[in-house]
C-alpha cells in the first residue's frame, strides 16, 4: 500500500481541492479502495470539501488509542472514504509514525494525505509516513518558491516528489509556463488543472467537481492525474457527457434547486406587525406548469435512483463495491427512492383530485 501527501508549502494553493478529488475520482470512476487523510490538523477541512461537517471519530481519537484505524474511516456519501481530523491546538505533538503500521493492516490500494499550509513541524510527521509527495502550486512565483522548498524538506525525509500540479491555471501572461516551472523543480509537472468557477461551486455543495461537475475542465484534468496515479487511463467519452448534460437539463442538482428557491437577504427584514389571522384557504391544486415541471424532475429523480440501485446491487454481486458501502448506499438509494415515490403520489392525487 502507498501513501501520497499533497503538500504545498504556500496555503490556499488547492491541495484540499485535490486530495478530495483524487479520492472521488479513483473511488467511483477508477474503483480503487482509497483512503483520503486530513493530515492538517490545526486547520481541518477535508471533510468539508465532501460534505460531512461532524464525525464520530477521528484522526485525533486514533492518535489517542480511544479508537482504531478502522473505526475512524468515514465513508462520505459520494463513498469516498476518509480519516478526518478535528481541530487540535496542540497539534503539532501529533505523531502520525504511529498510524502507519495500522494502515498497512488496511489492504488499501492508496492513502492519500491533505498535509497542512506551512513547512514547519507540523509537516513532519506526515512526511514520517509518507512514500511520495505530490506538490500542488498555483503558476505563479510566490507558491513555485514555497513548493520548491517543500519538495526539498521532503527529501530531506526520503519522500521523493512523484510530480507537480499545476493549479488554477488562467493561461494569461502573468504565469510561469509549463516549461518554466519544470525548469525549477526535479519533479516533472504532472498535471495542469484550469481556473474552473465549478470547483468552488462544488466546495460550496460539498461534493468535489469530479463529481458533481464530471464534465467541467478542472473535473476532467483531476480524472487524467486520478488514472496516471493508478497506471490507469480517464476515458472521456463523448456520448456520457451528451446523457450527462441532457439528464442535467431535468435534473437541476439539489442544492441549485434550494437556492433558486430562497430569494436572498438584502436587508434586515422588519419584524412582523399583528395581523388579524386571513381564514384559511381552500387550495384548488391547480395544475400549472410548475407542478408539472416539478413532477417531471421528481420521476427523473426516482428513475435515477431506481437505476442506481440496480447498478449498486450488480456491482456488489460482482464483488467492486463491498458490503459498508453498499450498506450505506443502499440505504441512502432507497431513502431518496421512498422519498421521491411518496412526493410523485402527493402531486399526482392533487392534480387528479
Ligand atoms: N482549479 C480551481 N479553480 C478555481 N478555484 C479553485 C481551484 N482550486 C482551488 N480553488 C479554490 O481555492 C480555494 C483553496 O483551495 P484549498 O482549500 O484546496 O487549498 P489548500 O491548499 O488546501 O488550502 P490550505 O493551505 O488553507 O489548507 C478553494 O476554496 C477553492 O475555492
Ligand atoms: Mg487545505
Amino acid at each position: 500500500m502507498k501513501v501520497m501527501a499533497v503538500l504545498s508549502g504556500k496555503g490556499g494553493v488547492g491541495k484540499t481541492t485535490t486530495v478530495a478529488n483524487l479520492s472521488a475520482a479513483l473511488t467511483n470512476e477508477f474503483r480503487r479502495y482509497i483512503i483520503g487523510i486530513d493530515g492538517n490538523v490545526t486547520t481541518p477541512n477535508l471533510g468539508l470539501h465532501l460534505g460531512i461537517f461532524s464525525f464520530p471519530y477521528t484522526l485525533n481519537d486514533v492518535l489517542d488509542e480511544r479508537v482504531s484505524i478502522r473505526d475512524a474511516i468515514h465513508i462520505c456519501p459520494n463513498g469516498v472514504r476518509i480519516i478526518p481530523a478535528q481541530l487540535s491546538f496542540e497539534s503539532t505533538d501529533v505523531d502520525l509514525t504511529r498510524m502507519r503500521d495500522s494502515l498497512n493492516d488496511i489492504d488499501a490500494d492508496l492513502v492519500l494525505i491533505d498535509s497542512c499550509p506551512g513547512l514547519g513541524n507540523e509537516i513532519v510527521p506526515t512526511l514520517k509516513i509518507t512514500d511520495e509527495a505530490l506538490v500542488v502550486t498555483n503558476p505563479e512565483i510566490p507558491a513555485i518558491t514555497d513548493a520548491l522548498r517543500a519538495t526539498e524538506i521532503a527529501a530531506k525525509y526520503d519522500v521523493p516528489t512523484r510530480g507537480i500540479i499545476l493549479n488554477r491555471v488562467r493561461g494569461d501572461k502573468y504565469e510561469l509556463s509549463v516549461s518554466e516551472v519544470e525548469s525549477v523543480f526535479d519533479a516533472p509537472v504532472i498535471s495542469v488543472i484550469p481556473e474552473d468557477p465549478d470547483v468552488r461551486k462544488c466546495i460550496f455543495q460539498g461534493n468535489p467537481v469530479v463529481m458533481a461537475r464530471p464534465y467541467s475542465p478542472a473535473a476532467i484534468e483531476f480524472k487524467k492525474l486520478a488514472g496516471s496515479l493508478v497506471g490507469d487511463r480517464y476515458r472521456y467519452s463523448r456520448i456520457d457527457k451528451i446523457l450527462w448534460t441532457f439528464r442535467n437539463i431535468f435534473q437541476k442538482d439539489d442544492n441549485e434547486w434550494k437556492y433558486q428557491q430562497t430569494p436572498a437577504i438584502t436587508k434586515e427584514v422588519p419584524a412582523p406587525k399583528s395581523v388579524a389571522k386571513k381564514p384559511q384557504e381552500t387550495k384548488e391544486p391547480k395544475q400549472s406548469e410548475d407542478v408539472i415541471s416539478k413532477l417531471a424532475h421528481l420521476r427523473i429523480k426516482k428513475d435515477t435512483a431506481e437505476a442506481s440501485l440496480i447498478g449498486l446491487e450488480e456491482k456488489f454481486s460482482q464483488g467492486s463495491v463491498d458490503g459498508d458501502l453498499y450498506t450505506q448506499l443502499k440505504d441512502r438509494y432507497e431513502q431518496e427512492l421512498d422519498a421521491h415515490k411518496k412526493e410523485i403520489a402527493e402531486i399526482e392525487a392533487g392534480i387528479n383530485k
